[in-house]
C-alpha cells in the first residue's frame, strides 16, 4: 500500500489537468448560467433553471457553492460575481419561514456562508445564522432519555406527508451549519444539537456493515429506531448508495468539527463498505443491494465519497490513510474518463448521475425518472474532490 505523500505527488499531475480542464469549462459555463439556479440540463446541454421551476430545493445552493470553490482557488472575479448573483436570486425563499427544511445547510451555508467565510460580507453571515436557528428549531427532544434528531422535511401530522418523527442519512451535510453556527456566535447550543443527531445517526442510520439506512422512523418519547424505509434506494433494507457517500462524509465532517473518536470510527465503517462495493470498476451503482440487472450508475455517490475519503486520508495516519486516497483517486480518475464531459460548450460535466432508484424499469420509465443525468451538486462534489487533491485550503463545510 503506497503511504498519502507518494500517492498525492504521483496524481498531482492529473489533478493539475484536471482542474485545468475544470476551470476551462467553468469559466465559460459561469457565464452563461449567472442568472440561473442550475439544476440538470436540457437537450442542447445548456442547465434547467431552478428559479423558474422550483427555487425552494436542496439542490440550489450547489451553483453558488461551486462558484464559491472555484472563486476561492482561482480568484477569478467572474465565479465571485455569479455566486452573488446566485445568492439574489436564492435570497426571496428566507422570506416565507414555511419554505425552509432540513436542507438549510445545502442551501444556505454553501453560499452565503461561504460568501461571509471568503469575503466577510456581515449580511451573508446573518441570514447564514438565520438558517442554523430555523435548522435547530427543528430538533426533536426525546423526552424518556438524553438525546434527540433533526426532523427531516415539512408536512402535517396525520396526512401522506406525515414526517414528523423522521430523520434521514443525508442531514449529516447540513450538521456544519450548526457547528460554523456555534463557532462564530460562541454558543455552544447549535453544536449541541449538531452532536445529538449525529449520535442518532451513528446509531439508527449507519448499519453494522457500513451500509445505511436512508430514512429511520422514531419513537418520539424516546428517540429510538422503530422502522426503516427504503427512500431513495431500491427496497428497504437495500443500500443506497448516495446515501452511503453522505454517511462517509457526513462522519469525516463531524469528526473535523469536533474531534470525538466516534464520527471517525463511524466514518471508517462506511467508507470501508463503500469502497468494498466499488472497486470491481470505480463506477458506483445507485444502489449497491439492487439487482445486477440494469446497471445504474450514480456518479454523485462517487464524488462525494470522494471528498470524504480524502479527508479520511488526511487525518488517518500514513499507513492507513492510503488506502482510502487509493480509493478517492480511483473513483475520481476512472469517473473522469468514463463520466465526465469537460466541453466548454455544454453546461454538464459530471454525467451518469441519478436521482434515485427507478419505481418502473422500461425505457419509458428510466427516461421519465432521473436516471444517468449530470446534476449540480455531482459538479460540484467532484470539483471539491480534485481541490482537496491539489491541497486547497478553502473547504465551506
Ligand atoms: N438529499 C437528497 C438526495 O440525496 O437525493
Amino acid at each position: 500500500m503506497k503511504n498519502v505523500e507518494t500517492l498525492l505527488r504521483e496524481n498531482r499531475a492529473w489533478a493539475e489537468e484536471t482542474f485545468r480542464k475544470i476551470d476551462t469549462k467553468f469559466s465559460a459555463v459561469t457565464l452563461r448560467s449567472r442568472d440561473k439556479l442550475p439544476y440538470g440540463v436540457n437537450e442542447n446541454g445548456f442547465h434547467i433553471d431552478m428559479t423558474e421551476r422550483r427555487r425552494p430545493w436542496w439542490t440550489n445552493g450547489f451553483w453558488g457553492g461551486l462558484n464559491w470553490l472555484l472563486y476561492a482557488y482561482t480568484k477569478n472575479e467572474e465565479y465571485k460575481k455569479t455566486a452573488k448573483r446566485s445568492e439574489e436570486l436564492l435570497r426571496p425563499v428566507a422570506d416565507e419561514f414555511g419554505r425552509l427544511d432540513h436542507d438549510v445547510g445545502f442551501v444556505w451555508h454553501l453560499t452565503f456562508g461561504a460568501d461571509y467565510m471568503l469575503t466577510g460580507d456581515e449580511a451573508a453571515k446573518n441570514l447564514d445564522l438565520y438558517m442554523a436557528a430555523s435548522l435547530a428549531s427543528r430538533f426533536i427532544l426525546a423526552t424518556k432519555v438524553p438525546g434527540g434528531f433533526i426532523r427531516a422535511w415539512n408536512g402535517k401530522r396525520g396526512t401522506a406527508w406525515d414526517n414528523y418523527d423522521r430523520s434521514i442519512i443525508d442531514c449529516l451535510m447540513n450538521l456544519p451549519l450548526l457547528y460554523w453556527a456555534s463557532d462564530v456566535t460562541d454558543d455552544d447550543r447549535f453544536a449541541r444539537f449538531a452532536k445529538a443527531h449525529a449520535d442518532v445517526s451513528l446509531r439508527d442510520h449507519l448499519r453494522a456493515d457500513g451500509s445505511v439506512n436512508h430514512i429511520v422512523d422514531h419513537d418520539r418519547e424516546t428517540g429510538a429506531l422503530t422502522g426503516t424505509q427504503a427512500g431513495q434506494g431500491y427496497a428497504v433494507g437495500s443500500s443506497w448508495s448516495r446515501g452511503c457517500s453522505w454517511a462517509v462524509y457526513g462522519f469525516v465532517l463531524s469528526y473535523l468539527h469536533t474531534k470525538e473518536e466516534r464520527y471517525l470510527e463511524g466514518a471508517k465503517r462506511a467508507a470501508d463498505y463503500f469502497v468494498e462495493n466499488v472497486k470491481s470498476d470505480w463506477l458506483p451503482r445507485v444502489d449497491f443491494r439492487a439487482p445486477a440487472e440494469p446497471v445504474l450508475y450514480d456518479s454523485t455517490a462517487g464524488a462525494c465519497a470522494a471528498c470524504g475519503l480524502i479527508e479520511l486520508a488526511k487525518i488517518l495516519p500514513e499507513n492507513e490513510g492510503g488506502k482510502y486516497l487509493e480509493a478517492a483517486v480511483n473513483l475520481l480518475r476512472t469517473m473522469g474518463e468514463k463520466f465526465c464531459n469537460f466541453d466548454p460548450a455544454n453546461d454538464h460535466m459530471l454525467d451518469y448521475g441519478t436521482e434515485r432508484y427507478p419505481a418502473d424499469l422500461s425505457p419509458e420509465g428510466l427516461k421519465k425518472a432521473g436516471v444517468h443525468m449530470s446534476i449540480i451538486y455531482g459538479d460540484f462534489f467532484y470539483t471539491e474532490a480534485v481541490l482537496k487533491l491539489l491541497g486547497a485550503e478553502f473547504s465551506p463545510w
